[in-house]
């Protein structure tokens, strides 16, 4: 036996799996759960339950599935479920089975590595909400290209905006089988964290919802020289095949989703039902304030290649902002940023705010040879 306690509940994960840094995950699956006012939920790999079991007693989900293939985890769920005083069916099956065989308002997907051979089953199953988690994110991303080609059926470029891409290739999956069975899909959140992607998913019946998320599909196509990229929307949309600034072949990556990649009026509702855990709070406003368009630029490797120092990026998003571009920082990276300038604008930015960097820096050098202190940069 060995008892955990996460949010409110007490479980029993021996001989289970049971990853405790997946807890930021399962906080923020408990607050969306909550948000959207889930009543039926399949929690398609349950292992201990405590995901279910958490989304029964914290966000009120009144008719709980939990499976798993293996017997000890349908075992172990029973006898959680009983030391919690929680009431939910078990099922041990293959979720694929389970998914064909029944519809549910929300699906979650949490299996080891990539979500990819249930997703399938789980549009099929899915009513209203789709969940998945995916831990591959080697080949999402493009570092293992063969991998990400065979179970997204698209090709990853590795880029600075490698975690971004990543994401979009799985909603790029989901959109298409969910277009199978003719549902749309509107994403309410989807953030990359650590070593795995998550992905909320409202789905919308009818072939029309379909044919409008296909629209939102498309490729990137990318310069490997100059690391400029512009998307091009549609399944059948053609490249230009080289860069026009500086004439190098360049790169396709897709297809992909190219769509929202949240609703903020769900989040807003959804951050006041976080558990007290200071990360999920901060992820979840970083997704909401950032520009929900793709892709992000990773400002210190622009200045490398720009041969300049980075100023701090806060002042760069302001300095787009002041110019009249939207810009924000992202949840993918630190260094990451989002605009709707160009590239070119952006680079031109950059140096005409380096050169203000130096010059203040110098005037500041000046004064406080002179006893002055130094300006912020
Ligand atoms: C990553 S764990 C799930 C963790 C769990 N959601 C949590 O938050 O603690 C994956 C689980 O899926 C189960 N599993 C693997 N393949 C399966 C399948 N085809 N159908 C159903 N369950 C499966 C495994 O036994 C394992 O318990
Ligand atoms: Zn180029």
């Amino acid at each position: 036996m060995n008892l955990i306690t996460e949010g409110a509940v007490g479980v029993d994960v021996g001989g289970v799996f049971y990853n405790p840094r997946m807890r930021l995950n399962r906080d923020i699956g408990v607050a969306m759960a909550r948000a959207l006012g889930i009543v039926e939920y399949l929690d398609a790999f349950s292992a201990s339950g405590l995901r279910g079991l958490r989304l029964i007693r914290e966000a009120g989900v009144e008719d709980m599935t939990f499976n798993d293939v293996s017997p000890t985890a349908a075992r172990l769920i029973e006898e959680n479920l009983a030391r919690n005083g929680l009431q939910g069916e078990v099922c041990c099956k293959n979720a694929n089975v389970l998914m064909h065989e029944r519809r549910f308002q929300a699906v979650d997907l949490d299996p080891f590595g990539t979500p990819s051979p249930f997703l399938a089953a789980a549009s099929r199953s899915a009513e209203e909400y789709l969940f998945v988690t995916a831990t591959d994110t080697a080949p999402l991303c493009g570092a293992h290209l063969a991998s990400g080609i065979r179970k997204y059926m698209a090709r990853p470029v590795k880029a600075e905006h490698h975690r971004e891409m990543g994401v979009r290739i799985l909603l790029g999956l989901a959109a298409r089988e969910l277009a199978r069975m003719d549902k749309g899909m509107e994403p309410l959140l989807t953030h990359a964290t650590e070593h795995y992607v998550r992905t909320y998913l409202r789905t919308i019946p009818g072939a029309r919802n379909a044919d409008i998320s296909l629209e939102k599909m498309g490729y990137l196509e990318q310069c490997p020289r100059c690391g400029g990229w512009w998307a091009l929307s549609g399944l059948a949309s053609e490249a230009k095949g080289t860069c026009s600034r500086c004439k190098e072949r360049t790169l396709l990556a897709g297809p992909l989703w190219l769509g929202p990649l949240k609703r903020n009026e769900v989040l807003d509702r959804a951050i006041p039902g976080l558990p007290e855990s200071a990360s999920a709070i901060r992820l979840m406003k970083l997704c909401r304030d950032e520009l929900d368009c793709p892709m992000y630029h990773d400002h210190h490797r622009l200045c490398r290649r720009l041969g300049i120092a980075p100023v701090r990026l806060d002042r760069l998003v302001l300095a787009l902002q002041d110019s009249g571009f939207r810009a924000s920082r992202t949840h993918f990276s630190g260094t990451g940023l989002k605009t709707n300038a160009s590239r070119e604008e952006l680079e031109d930015l950059l140096v005409g705010l380096e050169s203000k960097v130096g010059g203040d820096l110098q005037k500041g050098q000046d004064r406080v040879a002179s006893g002055a202190r130094l300006p912020e940069t």
